[in-house]
C-alpha cells in the first residue's frame, strides 16, 4: 500500500540500499524525454549498468528490485519517503514533506551508456579496450560504443521476455569482445542462466577465447572452431546474435537461426557483395549510374530482402541504426523477433520485386527454398 502511495507522489530519484544479494546499490532516476522514462543504475563493487523502462512500470519494477534491498529512500513530489524492511520482514514506513527541489535529469546530457566508461571490465582489460582503472582507449571507443549499443537492443528485447535460461550463439565471433559482454552482462548483472557458444573460422581467436573464458570462469561459455553453414547444436537455440560477419556469412546465420526457430535474431550485417556483383543492374540506371550509391543501395535493398524474409519467416522485424555513421558504415541491425504472425503480402511484395528487378535470387532466398 505504501508503495503504492509513493508511486503516485510520482517520485524523481528513489535510491536502494542495505543490499542482499549482487548489487552495492541501484539508484532510480526520472529522466525527462518524450515520453519521460526511468533510468535505474545498479552498482556492483566495481561496475555500473544501467537499464532503462517506462514510467508506468515503475511500480513492478521497484517491487522486483527492493526483493534485492533492505531499504529506499525516494524524493516524491510531495514528500520525502523512507522504507525500511527489518530482519524479520516487516515493513517500517516514514515520510516527510520534501522542501527540496528535485529536478527531472535532462535526457540530452552526455551519454550515459549500459556499460558505463570507468566499469572496469576484466575481459575487456584482456582485450585491450579498456586498462585497469576502466579508461576506455581512444582508439577503442568506437567499439565499446558498438558493444554497448547492442547490449542496449538486446535489453530492450529480453526484457519483455519471461525466460530466466537462455540458450545464445554468437556467428562469427572473432576475438569475441561482445560475446564475452553480452554473457557477463546476461548472468552477472542480470542473474540470467546462459549457454553461449562462439563461432568462428580462425583457429588461433577460438583457443585465445577459450582460454580467457576459462580465466574468468565463464563455465558455460565456449568457442567453436567451424564454418556458420555447417554449425550444429546440441540444443535448442533461442537467440543467435551476429556482428558484422562478412557478406553471406550473415545470410548462413539467419538461415541456421530461423530453422533452429530461435526466439531473438540480432544480426549486423557487413561487406554487402552479393546484389552489387551478381544483380542485373541493367535498365536500373537510376541505380547503377554512381558507383558509391549503387554499393549503399545494393547494401540496404539487400537487408530490405533479408528482413523480409525473416517476417515472411514469421518475426518482426526492426531495421535500427546501431551508431552514427561516422563510426562505420556498417551500422544497421536487424533485430527479429519470433511471433505466430503468418507472412504478410508486403515481404512477399519486397522479395519479388528485388528478385525480378535484378533477376537474381540472393543466398537468403536459395538457402529457405524448402521452407
Ligand atoms: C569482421 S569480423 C567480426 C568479429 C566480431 N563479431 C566483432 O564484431 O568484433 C568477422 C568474423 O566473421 C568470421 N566469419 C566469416 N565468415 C564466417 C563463416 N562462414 N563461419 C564462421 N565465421 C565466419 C571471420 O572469421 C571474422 O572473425
Amino acid at each position: 500500500m505504501e508503495i503504492l502511495a509513493l508511486i503516485e507522489d510520482h517520485p524523481v530519484r528513489l535510491i536502494l540500499s542495505n543490499p542482499l544479494g549482487q548489487y552495492r546499490k541501484s539508484e532510480i532516476r526520472l529522466v525527462s524525454g518524450n515520453p519521460d522514462f526511468y533510468q535505474c543504475a545498479h552498482y556492483t563493487e566495481q561496475q555500473v549498468f544501467h537499464v532503462n523502462f517506462p514510467v508506468e512500470k515503475l511500480h513492478s519494477f521497484l517491487m522486483k528490485e527492493f526483493s534485492h534491498f533492505r531499504q529506499i529512500d525516494a524524493w516524491g513530489t510531495k514528500y520525502i519517503w523512507h522504507f525500511k524492511r527489518t530482519k524479520r520482514d516487516k515493513l517500517m514506513v516514514s515520510k516527510k514533506i520534501n522542501k527540496e527541489k528535485t529536478e527531472v535529469s535532462a535526457h540530452n546530457r552526455p551519454k550515459e551508456y549500459i556499460l558505463e566508461e570507468k566499469t572496469i571490465v576484466p575481459a575487456l582489460v584482456d582485450l585491450k579496450i579498456m586498462d585497469e582503472q576502466g579508461n576506455v582507449f581512444p582508439s577503442r571507443f568506437a567499439k565499446f560504443k558498438q558493444i554497448n549499443r547492442f547490449l542496449e537492443m538486446i535489453e530492450d528485447v529480453i526484457e519483455k521476455e519471461d525466460q530466466k535460461s537462455w540458450n545464445i550463439v554468437d556467428f562469427g565471433c572473432g576475438k569475441s569482445y561482445l560475446t564475452f559482454i553480452v554473457y557477463d552482462y546476461l548472468t552477472r548483472i542480470r542473474g540470467l542462466d546462459v549457454t553461449m557458444t562462439g563461432l568462428d573460422l580462425k583457429a588461433d581467436v577460438i583457443s585465445q577465447c577459450n582460454l580467457t573464458a576459462s580465466k574468468y570462469g565463464y563455465d558455460k561459455l565456449q568457442f567453436k572452431l567451424g564454418d556458420i553453414k555447417n554449425f550444429v547444436s546440441d540444443r535448442d537455440i533461442d537467440m543467435v546474435i551476429s556482428l558484422h560477419a562478412c557478406d553471406v556469412a550473415t545470410d548462413y546465420a539467419l538461415n541456421q537461426a530461423i530453422r533452429w526457430n530461435a526466439k531473438i535474431i540480432m544480426a549486423v550485417p557487413c561487406c554487402h557483395k552479393e546484389l552489387l556483383h551478381t544483380g542485373d543492374f541493367d535498365g536500373l540506371a537510376m541505380i547503377g549510374a554512381y558507383g558509391l550509391s549503387k554499393e549503399r543501395i545494393s547494401a540496404l535493398l539487400t537487408d530490405n530482402y533479408r528482413s523480409a524474409y525473416l517476417e515472411k519467416m514469421g518475426y518482426s522485424v526492426d531495421m535500427l541504426e546501431m551508431f552514427d555513421l561516422s563510426h562505420s558504415p556498417k551500422n544497421i541491425l536487424l533485430r527479429a523477433v519470433r511471433t505466430n504472425r503468418k507472412q504478410s503480402q508486403k515481404s512477399r511484395d519486397v522479395i519479388d520485386q528485388i528478385e525480378s528487378s535484378f533477376k537474381v535470387r540472393l543466398t537468403l532466398g536459395r538457402l529457405l527454398e524448402d521452407l
